[in-house]
């Protein structure tokens, strides 16, 4: 588990399809920063863009755990391997059934590979995905929908979560912005 400390007993990854390197950067790292935040052991990345990995990983490096970004993954091979590993893939979507159907049946597994889109997904995930989810069934963003569903993923568990080995860690106030020596 990525941080055994926080006793997190569900491994969760995120799988991020489509993303273009030219159009999708800021959106790509801010869903890895949201996953890690939120729980997230680390993404698979499905395109070719060393600059995420490393971006994210360092902000990683310097705020503790260890999240880890695989760059250039196939996203077919990644579902395959995932599933034949016992882990459930759950696909976001708008058009999905909606999360408060289906987060009861997906909380029963410990083992979650939730995929994002960018613009388009391949039409083959709806068939490959275990679940394919909507959060409110409104068209929105794949950061706001990864947010919404890690929460409810964890029971709110992993809004507190302290990160192992951070340099930098904030001592949170009221005014202002504080760091713990
Ligand atoms: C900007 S949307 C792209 C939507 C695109 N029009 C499509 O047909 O897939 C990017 C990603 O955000 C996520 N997303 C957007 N709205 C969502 C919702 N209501 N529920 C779940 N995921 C959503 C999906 O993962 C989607 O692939």
């Amino acid at each position: 588990m990525k941080d055994e400390g926080a006793g997190l007993t569900k491994k969760v990854c995120i799988l991020r399809l489509g993303h273009r390197p030219e159009r999708d950067r800021r959106v790509t790292t801010h869903v890895g920063l949201t996953a890690r935040a939120l729980g997230a052991e680390g993404m698979y990345l499905a395109s070719d863009d060393k600059n995420i990995k490393k971006s994210i990983e360092d902000v990683a490096g310097r705020w503790g755990g260890d999240f880890f970004v695989s760059n250039n993954v196939g996203w077919k091979r990644c579902i395959n391997e995932w599933k034949a590993d016992g882990g459930v893939v759950v696909h976001l979507t708008m058009y999905g059934i909606p999360m408060t159907s289906g987060i009861a049946e997906i909380k029963e597994h410990d083992k979650v590979l939730v995929v994002v889109g960018a613009e388009k997904v391949p039409s083959d995930i709806y068939g490959m995905a275990d679940y394919n989810i909507s959060v409110t069934t409104q068209p929105h963003s794949e950061i706001s929908s990864l947010a919404l569903f890690l929460d409810h993923l964890f029971d709110g568990s992993t809004l507190d979560l302290e990160f192992p080995d951070a340099e930098l860690k904030i001592e949170p106030t009221e005014r202002g912005k504080r760091f713990k020596d």
